[in-house]
């Protein structure tokens, strides 16, 4: 043990050649040196470089590339200025078929890892350059600099944005003005976290920050709201949960199909238009005409709603997100049709008996999984179960327990609306076949 740490630390600092083989699952170059992985950002298979070795990363180690000897052949201009310093993007390097396929490959390893060899990958489902329509800031001021963006790479640090692609403009758009409200403000050194979101009635803005909010502040944050145009600004003290509104200027809503629902601020939202547009494409292709369907792992209902108005079925929406579902259940209000019920389902996943009252479930949990409750719909009789999941290794852990209770996973259709990040969603359709795999 001592001898293997001697030997870590004398390595930490040597100068190799390395050759990349692959790209690993963060999105980082693997060589092999002396017989471990070594992790090597923004590199691709192919490339030759100089690297010099750092810290014991998992059974390798992580490098940093001090010089490209040789150019892999799936090469990239980066899009942004920031590529390679902000802690946003990881893939701009890599060329766009290469990404694409790198993106697929996510889904077939994991789920090859969990003994599913053969199953069918529709096309990788895009979305493109300035479509993110949420995004998590964080804003400084410390002395006279002021710094809005996004954390530096593997860094407490934050890099000052000048540009970001990836954003919707309008949110981008919020950057430069935060910036001006910051320097404006009077007083000392501030933090604030920013989650702003653009819904239909324009940005709504939640900011984190200090629990004490004078006057001042109070009316600077209003002038805010005008100047930058907010459909909502909201206020929530760091490490509190309530959230107190500071200005409301238009309705605050998103659409699912044809309801409008009034998000509380800073709720879960799919990162874009076109990649919720994708995935809900693809439930409802996989619930067809199924008259009882369970929302599992609701949120707002983004499933919820274009599903009760594709077949008339009757859906039971739940989340452990309270101010979730009563904004479901009140853009739900006057109709039969939607139940929206707050509830644990890791601690109390709906059980066999209550799954036999549904022809289709639908659960689409956080990056953790659904362990408990894949656990029940594997002793269930429902005919079709559909996954929708942030995660391929959570997602072929939960797969192998609906296969082991005798679901077929007929079919995946990854979407990618995390552009140029390791992140990529899929949908899986588990059909009912009566034989354990
Ligand atoms: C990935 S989001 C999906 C939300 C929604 N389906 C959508 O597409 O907008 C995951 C949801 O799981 C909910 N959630 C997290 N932990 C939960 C738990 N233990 N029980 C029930 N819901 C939970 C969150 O509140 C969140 O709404």
């Amino acid at each position: 043990m001592h001898n293997d740490e001697t030997m870590n630390r004398r390595a930490s600092g040597t100068a190799v050649e390395l050759t990349i083989e692959e790209i690993g699952g963060g999105g980082d170059g693997i060589a092999r040196h002396g017989g471990q992985p070594v992790f090597v950002p923004f590199t691709v298979p192919g490339d030759r470089v100089r690297a010099t070795l750092e810290a014991r990363r998992g059974d390798g180690r992580a490098a940093s590339m001090v010089a490209l000897l040789e150019a892999g052949a799936g090469r990239a201009q980066p899009a942004c200025r920031h590529f390679g310093s902000c802690g946003g993007c990881a893939l701009q390097h890599l060329a766009d078929a290469d990404y694409a396929a790198w993106k697929c490959g996510r889904i077939g390893q994991a789920l090859a890892r969990a003994g599913f060899d053969d199953v069918p990958l529709a096309p990788l489902a895009r979305t493109g350059v300035g479509e993110r329509r949420r995004a998590g800031f964080a804003a400084w001021r410390r002395g006279r600099r002021v710094t809005v963006g996004f954390n530096r790479r593997a860094s407490h640090d934050l890099v000052d944005l000048a540009e970001c692609p990836v954003l919707a403009p309008a949110l981008f758009a919020l950057v430069p003005l935060l910036r001006r409200f910051l320097a404006r403000l009077p007083g000392g050194d501030l933090a604030l976290d920013a989650v702003a979101t653009v819904l239909d009635g324009g940005i709504d803005l939640l900011l984190v920050g200090p629990p004490a909010l004078d006057l001042v502040m109070r009316e600077g944050l209003a002038e805010f709201a005008e100047a930058a145009d907010l459909a909502r600004l909201s206020w929530r003290p760091h490490g509190l949960a309530a959230i107190e509104p500071i200005a409301w200027r238009r309705p605050a809503l998103v659409r699912f199909g044809e309801t409008a629902v009034m998000p509380p601020p800073g709720a879960f939202l799919q990162a874009s238009r076109g990649g919720e547009a994708a995935l809900v494409a693809a439930v409802l292709d996989a619930v067809g005409g199924a008259a009882r369907i369970a929302d599992l792992f609701a949120g707002l209902g983004t499933f919820c709603f274009p599903m009760a108005e594709q077949g008339g079925a009757r859906i039971l929406a739940v989340d452990a997100e309270g101010d979730a579902v009563a904004a479901l259940a009140a853009a739900a209000r006057g109709r039969s049709d939607i139940t929206g019920v707050c509830r644990n389902l890791f601690r109390d996943p709906l059980g066999a008996v209550e799954l036999a009252a549904f022809d289709a479930v639908v659960f689409d949990p956080p990056r953790a999984g659904a362990a408990a409750q894949a656990t029940e719909l594997a002793g269930s009789g429902v005919p079709v179960v559909v996954g929708v999941s942030c995660s391929p290794a959570s997602f072929a852990r939960d797969a192998r327990t609906l296969a082991s209770g005798g679901y077929a996973l007929t079919g995946v259709v990854p979407v990618d609306q995390f552009l140029w990040s390791p992140h990529i969603e899929l949908v899986g359709v588990f059909r009912r076949t009566g034989r354990a795999a």
